[in-house]
């Protein structure tokens, strides 16, 4: 027997009605952000909210689908956007569709195996397909909530630690008004 199989997004309040929520705040982002000492003097200044997913998981069966609502909130530390911690799915073929709601911002993708990294724009009337074996982080590049869906395999899972170890080789910077990708190694931070 199916159990529920609609949503109702509030857009408004940035989460699907009823379903549970994750909120990640700055300090849930260490080693994130190239620049640690401007991280740091975030820090001390507070510990915004960053970004929020609320998630649906209607079904856990073989061929099955979850989906979740992202609301990634403006900011920046130093040049960098505010961003998500960024992953690999644990299962590494399984895929995602993003499909982007409002806001304007990028998917950082990096195929794990060969270090290509793409940056591709998400943001209001934007999709964008992460292919498997693709680690993939988000960022807000305006003054906005970027809102946004994903849906991905129910059984695609998260891993964050291989993020967490190595961090992407790629950084989005705001560089003469707009967002650009750099090499974090040679990133001159000041
Ligand atoms: C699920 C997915 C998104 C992210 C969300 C938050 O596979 O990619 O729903 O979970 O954008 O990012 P993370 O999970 O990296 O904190
Ligand atoms: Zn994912």
């Amino acid at each position: 027997m199916w159990g529920e199989l609609a949503a109702r997004l509030d857009l408004g309040a940035g989460a699907i009605v009823g379903a549970p929520v994750v909120r990640r705040r700055l300090s849930d982002l260490k080693g994130c952000f190239a620049d640690a000492a401007g991280y740091e003097a975030a820090l001390a200044l507070g510990d915004p909210l960053v970004y929020t997913v609320s998630s649906v998981g209607a079904g856990n069966g073989s061929g099955d689908l979850h989906y979740g609502l992202g609301v990634l909130y403006p900011g920046r530390v130093g040049d960098e956007y505010f961003m998500t911690k960024g992953h690999l799915h644990s299962r590494r073929e399984a895929a995602e569709v993003y499909i982007g709601l409002r806001g304007e911002g990028r998917m950082l993708l990096e195929d794990e195996a060969t270090g290509e990294s793409r940056l591709e724009p998400l943001g209001e009337g934007r999709v964008v397909y992460v292919p498997g074996h693709a680690a993939h982080r988000t960022i807000n590049t305006g003054d906005v909530p970027l809102v946004y869906i994903g849906v991905y395999p129910a059984d695609a899972g998260h891993d964050y630690g291989a993020i967490a170890d190595r961090n992407f080789r790629m950084v989005v910077v705001r560089r003469e008004g707009r967002a650009m990708m750099v090499e974090r190694d040679g990133l001159n931070v000041h």
